[in-house]
Formats: C-alpha cells, sequence, structure tokens
C-alpha cells in the first residue's frame, strides 16, 4: 500500500472530523502467550489502517487544522542495544521521514506531551471501553486540562467515538485494496486447492492445517487471518471448531475454513470434500443444497439489493430443499415463517470482510438492512450442520457438516467471487482429487 492512501485516508477522516477535535488511537498492545514469549504482533486495524505503521507501542494522534502538524505519531526510539535483540525499529526520524508523519514523539513521553495536545480541543474522538488502562490514561488527560480552567485554559468537552466515520470508510474498499484482498484471496485458493488435491484417509486434521499455512507461507502471506478450521465428519459440526486433533475417517467429508491475511487484509475461504474423494450420495444430495443455496445468494450480491437478501435468498432455497429430503416436514410457507432451517443451519450467511476477518461495518442503517454497494466486500456462507446422535433424523444425514464460503466484492455488474478459483461443485471437486490417481 502506497504512503499516498494512508494520507487520503487521513485526510477524509479529518475532514469529517472537523476543527476543534483531536482523534486518539493506539495500535494493538502486544501479548503475553506464556512467559517470555509473546503472541505474534499484530497493529490495530483502525491505527494501522490510517498508518501503515506495523510497530508494537505506537499511538496515532490526528488534530485536524494544527498549524504544527495535523498527524502525530508517538512511537518507539531508535536504540541499537534493544534493535540487537529484537528488530529494527523506524524511530522518530522514520515516523516522519517513512510514514509521513508531521511530528514524531517517544511512546515514552504520551503522558508528558498528550495534554498539550489537547488544549483548545472540544472533542476528543477516542474508542472507549476496549482497553481499560489506556481509557484511565485518557481521561487523566483530560482531567489535567480541565483542571487549568482557571489559568485560561479550555480542555476537551465531548467524547465522541471514530467508528461512524472510521468504520464506513473501511467498509468502502478501493482500488489499492481490492488488488490486495485478491491477492490474499487467490493465495488462500491455491492452498485449499492443495488441501484438496493432498487429503487421504488417515491423515490428521492438524496435517491439512499445517499444508494450508505452509502453502500459504510459501506464497508470500506470512500470517493467517484466523486459526483455521480442520473438521472431519461430526467434528464439523461444531461451528468453531480448532482442536484439529483427529484422524481423517475414509468415507467422511472434512471441512477446511482457512484464509491467509496479506498486509493486513484477510480472505475467508470455506470449502467441504470427502477425505478419499468420492461423495456418498447423503453427502451428495447435502452438498449439492449448500452449493444451491450459496450460488442463490451470491447472485444477490448486486447493488441495490440489501444485505440481507443473500441470506434470505440462501435460506429459501435450503428449507425447500430440507423439505424434499425430507429433513423438515409441512409446507415451504410454514416452515420458512417458523424459521425451521435454524436446527441445521444455524449461522448467519456472511458478515463483511476487510483488514479484520468479521470486518468493521454497519449492517442496519435507521433499523433497516444497508444497501450494497461498489467497493463492499462480503462473505457468502451458507452450511449445513447434521451432528451424531441428533434426533428424529435418519442415520444417513448424520455426522455430516457442510459450508461453502466465497469472499465477494459487490461492483456495478455481476458479483466478483475473489475466492473463485477453489473448485466447488462436486464434479470439480472430485475431478481435482482423483486426478491422476
Ligand atoms: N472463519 C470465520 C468465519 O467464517 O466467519
Ligand atoms: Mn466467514
Ligand atoms: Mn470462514
Amino acid at each position: 500500500m502506497q504512503a499516498a492512501e494512508f494520507k487520503r485516508r487521513r485526510r477524509q477522516l479529518m475532514g469529517m472530523m472537523g476543527p476543534g477535535s483531536v482523534a486518539i488511537l493506539p495500535t494493538a498492545r502486544e501479548t503475553i502467550r506464556n512467559r517470555d514469549v509473546h503472541h505474534p504482533f499484530r497493529p490495530d486495524s483502525d491505527f494501522f489502517y490510517l498508518t501503515g505503521f506495523a510497530e508494537p507501542e505506537a499511538v496515532l494522534v490526528l488534530i485536524p487544522g494544527r498549524r504544527h502538524g495535523e498527524y502525530i505519531l508517538f512511537c518507539r526510539e531508535k536504540d541499537p542495544a534493544k534493535e540487537l535483540w529484537d528488530g529494527y525499529r523506524a524511530g522518530l526520524e522514520g515516523a516522519v521521514e517513512i510514514h509521513g508523519a508531521d511530528d514524531a514523539f517517544p511512546i515514552t513521553d504520551l503522558d508528558d506531551i498528550l495534554p498539550g495536545l489537547l488544549e483548545e480541543r472540544e472533542r476528543v474522538y477516542f474508542a472507549m471501553g476496549s482497553d481499560p488502562a489506556f481509557d484511565r490514561r485518557v481521561s487523566d488527560w483530560v482531567s489535567q486540562v480541565r483542571s487549568r480552567a482557571r489559568a485560561g485554559v479550555h480542555g476537551p468537552i465531548e467524547f465522541l467515538a471514530l467508528d461512524h466515520y472510521l468504520h464506513d470508510m473501511r467498509l468502502y474498499k478501493s482500488r489499492a485494496e481490492i488488488a490486495v484482498m485478491r491477492r490474499a484471496a487467490k493465495t488462500s485458493a491455491a492452498a485449499h486447492r492443495e488441501l484438496m488435491r493432498s487429503s487421504e484417509p488417515g491423515m490428521h486434521e492438524y496435517q491439512l492445517a499445517s499444508l494450508f499455512a505452509h502453502r500459504c507461507q510459501m506464497a508470500g502471506a506470512a500470517h493467517l487471518a484466523y486459526p483455521s478450521i480442520v473438521g472431519g465428519g461430526n467434528n464439523a459440526c461444531v461451528l468453531h471448531y480448532v482442536d484439529n486433533a483427529a484422524p481423517l475417517d475414509d468415507g467422511d467429508l472434512v471441512l477446511i475454513d482457512a484464509g491467509c491475511e496479506v498486509d493486513c487484509y484477510a480472505s475467508d475461504i470455506t470449502r467441504t470434500f470427502p477425505v478419499n474423494g468420492r461423495f456418498s450420495t447423503p453427502q451428495r444430495q447435502l452438498y449439492q443444497l449448500v452449493l444451491d443455496a450459496q450460488l442463490a445468494a451470491i447472485d444477490k450480491v448486486r447493488v441495490g439489493n440489501h444485505w440481507n437478501d443473500p441470506h434470505e435468498a440462501a435460506v429459501r432455497v435450503l428449507t425447500r430443499g430440507l423439505l424434499k429430503l425430507g429433513l423438515l416436514r409441512g409446507t415451504l410457507a410454514k416452515a420458512l415463517k417458523a424459521k425451521s432451517y435454524q436446527r441445521f443451519f444455524m449461522h448467519r450467511t456472511g458478515h463483511w470482510l476487510g483488514m479484520d476477518v468479521h470486518d468493521v461495518g454497519d449492517y442496519k442503517i435507521d433499523g433497516h438492512w444497508r444497501e450494497l454497494e461498489p467497493g463492499m466486500v462480503l462473505t457468502v456462507e451458507p452450511g449445513l450442520y447434521i451432528p451424531r446422535g441428533v434426533k428424529g433424523v435418519a442415520k444417513k444425514w448424520q455426522g455430516i457438516g457442510i459450508r461453502i464460503e466465497d469472499d465477494v466484492l459487490v461492483t456495478n455488474g455481476d458479483p466478483d467471487v475473489l475466492s473463485r478459483d477453489v473448485p466447488k461443485t462436486v464434479e470439480q471437486i472430485e475431478a481435482v482429487m482423483n486426478d491422476g490417481r
């Protein structure tokens, strides 16, 4: 992503914040995994969206209209001894020269400098509630400024959430963002194809998970967007299954929900296929039903339709199919009204996708589903989950969990399926899996 892109975003946001305001955005905290070991650091998405600065211990301050500079970055100073142990730091000079900050200060001076930056600012934009320790610091700074009222200093009088502006901006992807998201989806798609080719009875779920990560990393995506879900047979019915510890049995399906991250943008793809390369009849019947629902939902990802149209389309197809297969009883109208599909499909058909896998952005505006507009990216991921032992369901359907998930860009024309490179029809999957066997 070019520096100009980050600059454009800051300018747009400051235009919406207006004069007399200040925004304070800390990046994510480093978190301890266990003694002396940290989880891999990932910058906060809002912070990174506005800075492109990936180091920990940094705070962005935006002050529209400030004469001595509107974009201020607090960050770690250069320190040869620490850099020897922990790696490169941009330092204050890098913050200005590389990252385009108007001014940069040491993160250790935050408490001394920040109150002065709040003087004569009426409104503070700050995401209260995500880090209680940081919340306390912000309110201390504001109190300090207010306590100087008798000296004629005016402090902020209003706290506001930035989400309304910032998350709306993040919902509409620019050309540069779409290019990155396409790369993430293509990289994940190639890894999913590889998993289809490599699956064999007797392998373990974690081996497919590891192969997915390996393929993505070999292609240049260092991180996954979320922990991979690899569930064989009945495990596919656990929606957030991450144990990935079981062997993959001959005759079972395996569900793989996995996606890499590229430059802090996520992909989120699910495919379900037979471990041994051939669908059984009940597996094929259920799979085809989920696929029909998914295709009907994708076809609703069009400008002018609203957020819930794809979900409604999926629910209709699934309900009709479940009635036909005898998994639900009654008339279509009654089953839809009673939402009886929820017994087998208990999540929604998708979510916004972007820097966060469950990305930001409102789904409703003034109580109404939001209309789809070009540049929005969402997932389409219907499923059916029929766990072993479920009452009143014929044995042949049990132990089957299926989800098919793609990443879809809203355009002025047809839906643009960013993850289209992974096979998804029964015939395509069987062909890929049995090629050369
Ligand atoms: N991988 C998380 C989700 O599909 O929402
Ligand atoms: Mn998803
Ligand atoms: Mn997913």
